[in-house]
Protein backbone atom coordinates (compact mmCIF):
# COMPACT_ATOMS: atom_id res chain seq x y z
CA UNK A 1 0.00 0.00 0.00
CA UNK A 2 1.23 3.54 -0.85
CA UNK A 3 1.30 6.55 0.96
CA UNK A 4 -1.99 7.98 -0.80
CA UNK A 5 -3.91 4.96 -0.47
CA UNK A 6 -2.85 4.63 3.65
CA UNK A 7 -4.04 8.52 3.90
CA UNK A 8 -7.15 7.99 1.77
CA UNK A 9 -8.72 5.38 4.05
CA UNK A 10 -7.42 6.74 7.02
CA UNK A 11 -9.61 9.79 5.84
CA UNK A 12 -12.77 7.81 4.77
CA UNK A 13 -12.46 5.96 7.97
CA UNK A 14 -12.49 8.78 10.40
CA UNK A 15 -15.76 10.38 8.65
CA UNK A 16 -17.78 7.49 10.34
CA UNK A 17 -16.93 8.32 14.02
CA UNK A 18 -17.02 12.53 13.57
CA UNK A 19 -20.60 11.24 11.45
CA UNK A 20 -21.80 9.90 15.12
CA UNK A 21 -20.18 12.80 16.73
CA UNK A 22 -22.11 15.00 14.91
CA UNK A 23 -25.64 13.36 15.26
CA UNK A 24 -25.32 13.14 18.81
CA UNK A 25 -24.34 16.60 19.46
CA UNK A 26 -27.64 17.66 17.23
CA UNK A 27 -29.77 14.83 19.68
CA UNK A 28 -28.17 16.02 22.87
CA UNK A 29 -29.19 20.11 21.71
CA UNK A 30 -32.88 18.71 20.89
CA UNK A 31 -33.48 16.80 24.05
CA UNK A 32 -32.08 19.99 25.95
CA UNK A 33 -34.01 22.51 24.43
CA UNK A 34 -37.21 21.07 24.60
CA UNK A 35 -36.80 20.29 28.13
CA UNK A 36 -35.69 23.25 29.25
CA UNK A 37 -39.67 25.17 27.74
CA UNK A 38 -41.96 25.14 29.94
CA UNK A 39 -45.02 27.62 30.97
CA UNK A 40 -46.47 29.25 33.32
CA UNK A 41 -49.81 30.94 34.28
CA UNK A 42 -50.50 33.79 36.23
CA UNK A 43 -54.13 35.14 36.80
CA UNK A 44 -56.01 38.09 38.52
CA UNK A 45 -52.59 40.71 38.34
CA UNK A 46 -52.79 43.48 39.47
CA UNK A 47 -52.01 46.99 37.59
CA UNK A 48 -47.79 47.62 37.73
CA UNK A 49 -45.19 45.29 39.03
CA UNK A 50 -46.19 42.02 39.87
CA UNK A 51 -42.99 40.23 41.52
CA UNK A 52 -42.30 36.65 41.27
CA UNK A 53 -39.63 33.79 41.53
CA UNK A 54 -38.68 33.71 38.15
CA UNK A 55 -40.93 36.54 36.53
CA UNK A 56 -41.61 39.70 36.71
CA UNK A 57 -44.64 41.07 34.96
CA UNK A 58 -45.15 44.60 34.70
CA UNK A 59 -49.00 45.56 33.81
CA UNK A 60 -49.88 49.12 32.53
CA UNK A 61 -53.42 50.41 31.19
CA UNK A 62 -52.74 48.80 27.36
CA UNK A 63 -49.13 47.10 27.47
CA UNK A 64 -47.51 44.58 29.63
CA UNK A 65 -43.92 43.33 30.05
CA UNK A 66 -42.68 40.41 31.54
CA UNK A 67 -39.04 39.80 32.35
CA UNK A 68 -36.85 37.48 33.59
CA UNK A 69 -36.12 37.85 37.20
CA UNK A 70 -32.51 37.23 36.90
CA UNK A 71 -30.42 40.53 37.04
CA UNK A 72 -28.20 40.55 34.08
CA UNK A 73 -24.96 41.26 36.29
CA UNK A 74 -24.58 38.44 38.02
CA UNK A 75 -27.60 36.39 37.81
CA UNK A 76 -29.39 37.23 41.66
CA UNK A 77 -33.30 37.23 41.50
CA UNK A 78 -35.14 40.65 41.41
CA UNK A 79 -37.20 41.00 44.26
CA UNK A 80 -37.79 44.37 45.32
CA UNK A 81 -39.27 47.74 43.46
CA UNK A 82 -39.77 51.52 43.95
CA UNK A 83 -41.67 54.11 42.17
CA UNK A 84 -41.03 51.76 39.23
CA UNK A 85 -37.78 51.11 39.54
CA UNK A 86 -36.40 47.52 39.85
CA UNK A 87 -34.06 47.03 42.47
CA UNK A 88 -31.31 43.89 42.46
CA UNK A 89 -30.73 43.04 46.14
CA UNK A 90 -26.93 41.98 45.42
CA UNK A 91 -24.63 44.55 43.92
CA UNK A 92 -27.18 47.47 43.91
CA UNK A 93 -28.21 47.53 39.99
CA UNK A 94 -31.36 49.06 38.94
CA UNK A 95 -33.50 48.57 35.97
CA UNK A 96 -36.83 50.71 34.98
CA UNK A 97 -39.67 48.36 34.86
CA UNK A 98 -41.78 49.66 32.17
CA UNK A 99 -38.69 49.08 29.76
CA UNK A 100 -36.02 47.17 31.79
CA UNK A 101 -32.70 49.36 30.47
CA UNK A 102 -30.49 49.68 33.20
CA UNK A 103 -30.36 53.07 35.15
CA UNK A 104 -27.54 51.77 37.85
CA UNK A 105 -24.92 49.08 37.24
CA UNK A 106 -23.03 47.06 37.82
CA UNK A 107 -25.19 45.33 35.26
CA UNK A 108 -25.13 46.63 31.32
CA UNK A 109 -27.66 44.52 29.54
CA UNK A 110 -31.53 44.96 29.92
CA UNK A 111 -33.34 42.42 31.58
CA UNK A 112 -34.23 39.82 29.37
CA UNK A 113 -37.45 40.29 28.51
CA UNK A 114 -39.61 36.91 28.41
CA UNK A 115 -42.53 35.56 25.67
CA UNK A 116 -45.48 35.42 26.96
CA UNK A 117 -49.37 35.45 25.54
CA UNK A 118 -52.63 37.56 26.98
CA UNK A 119 -55.82 35.95 26.88
CA UNK A 120 -57.91 39.17 26.94
CA UNK A 121 -61.14 37.76 27.81
CA UNK A 122 -60.13 35.65 31.02
CA UNK A 123 -56.85 38.11 32.02
CA UNK A 124 -54.16 35.52 31.81
CA UNK A 125 -50.80 35.47 31.29
CA UNK A 126 -48.71 32.62 29.75
CA UNK A 127 -45.20 32.73 29.85
CA UNK A 128 -42.79 30.56 28.28
CA UNK A 129 -39.63 30.24 30.74
S1 LIG B 1 -26.34 40.42 40.53
FE1 LIG B 1 -27.61 42.15 40.39
S2 LIG B 1 -26.28 43.80 40.64
FE2 LIG B 1 -25.00 42.08 40.77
Amino acid sequence: MNRQAFLRILGVSSLLPLSWLWSRMILTQDKYLTASVSQKKFRNLADGINLFDEVIIVRNPGKTMVFSSRCTHAGCRITRSENNILLCPCHGSRYDATTGKVLKGPAFESLHPLPFSLDQITGTITVKI
